[in-house]
């Protein structure tokens, strides 16, 4: 991409504190609760990763992944490409986000999980862009709030790329 500069916004250092301190929330929270822990594939995978091998208690892990409609972008049209294959009737559920922008994946996704009976419901993300937001969504474990720009890295993507970034970045156009 040579008409884009890559901007440091959040150092691989300061992404591994807050996934300490986020892991030690979890861990006062969850850690006699056997909880079912579900990524939402691909944004997430790097930081739940990160975030998991902190974690020092029984738990389970799952993975989701959705789409938008084709041709749409964060439209709130949006279907499963993989579903849970597991029940979470009667579990302790914690989805696992990369980021949160209009909060329409989410909110999708936490209505999801609802219609099948969790025992609890809770939502850890690593990023917040609340300026686009439309749909309301409550982040109970948060990592960073960031600005309105377009962020890759640490698993986030453009166009597929960028997700082996170390650190997150702003991406921009060269001027
Ligand atoms: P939302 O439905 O608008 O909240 O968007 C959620 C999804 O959009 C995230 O899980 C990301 O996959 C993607 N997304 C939103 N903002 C960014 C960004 O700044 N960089 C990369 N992906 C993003």
């Amino acid at each position: 991409m040579d008409n884009q500069n890559l901007k440091v916004l959040l150092p691989r250092e300061d992404i591994a504190a807050t996934v300490r301190k986020l892991a030690a929330d979890i861990t006062r929270d969850y850690h006699d609760k056997n909880p079912i822990l579900i990524g939402i594939l691909k944004g997430a995978f790097v930081f739940m990763a990160d975030l998991v091998r902190c974690l020092n208690f029984p738990l389970e892990l799952e993975f989701v992944r959705l789409a938008s409609y084709s041709g749409t972008q964060s439209t709130g049209q949006l279907k499963m490409l993989q579903t849970l294959p597991c029940p979470v009737e009667g579990r302790h559920v914690l989805v696992i986000e990369d980021i949160i922008d209009t909060g329409l994946t989410t909110a999708f996704i936490m209505g999801y999980v609802k219609t099948k009976s969790p025992a609890s419901l809770k939502l850890c993300a690593l990023l917040d862009k609340p300026a686009r937001r439309c749909a309301p969504v409550d982040i109970d474990y948060l990592g960073f709030t960031v600005p309105d720009r377009f962020v890759v890295g640490y698993g986030l993507d453009y166009d597929q790329k960028y997700r082996n970034l170390p650190d997150v970045c702003v991406l921009e156009a060269k001027p």
